[in-house]
């Protein structure tokens, strides 16, 4: 568990599964389905993060309220998938992105260790810049999925 004080809060982040009514609401508020034409529910996000095996939720130390999550899939030895990052509007830019990030990182195993990789929707792309991340020319997918 790793705590870090806010401007005027504490947030915890741990490893744990949120409910899927709360994440679902969490993503929803956070921007992240903004100008998606997929449309998915409560069941399918909860699905999406039962079957990832790191989940890490940050959450306001006094009240317990979800204020982010990052939601990875890991190996534990080499590779992370970070597959989804979102952080409630009313605690954006309080650093709790970039406090997500690096604690899915250290309980993937840790930054010399673990190699994190990510598809970035453009609007966050500087985010990740921010962080550290550098932009790869030689990842590929193969994406069937209208
Ligand atoms: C992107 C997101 C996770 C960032 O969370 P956050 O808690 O506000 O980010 P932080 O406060 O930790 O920011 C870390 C740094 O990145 C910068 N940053 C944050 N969002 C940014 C963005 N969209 N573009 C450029 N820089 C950004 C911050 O200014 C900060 O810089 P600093 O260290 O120089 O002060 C959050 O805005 C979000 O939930 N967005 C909607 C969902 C989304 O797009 N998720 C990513 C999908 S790939």
């Amino acid at each position: 568990m790793i705590s870090m004080n806010l401007l005027e809060h504490a947030v915890t982040y741990s490893v744990e599964q949120p409910g899927s009514g709360e994440v679902y609401d969490l993503l929803v508020r956070s921007g992240l389905f903004e100008g998606v034409t997929l449309t998915v529910g409560a069941d399918e996000v909860g699905r999406a993060f039962a079957g990832s095996n790191l989940v890490v939720c940050a959450r306001a130390h006094r009240s317990g309220q979800l204020l982010g999550v990052c939601r990875a899939l890991t190996d534990f030895t080499r590779h992370c998938l970070v597959a989804t990052v979102a952080v409630a509007p009313e605690a954006k830019g309080h650093g709790i992105g970039r406090g997500l990030i690096a604690a899915t990182h250290e309980a993937a195993g840790g930054t010399e260790k673990i190699v994190l990789f990510l598809h970035s929707d453009p609007r966050a792309c500087g985010f990740y810049e921010k962080l550290g991340f550098k932009r790869e020319l030689d990842f590929f997918s193969l994406n069937n999925v209208s």
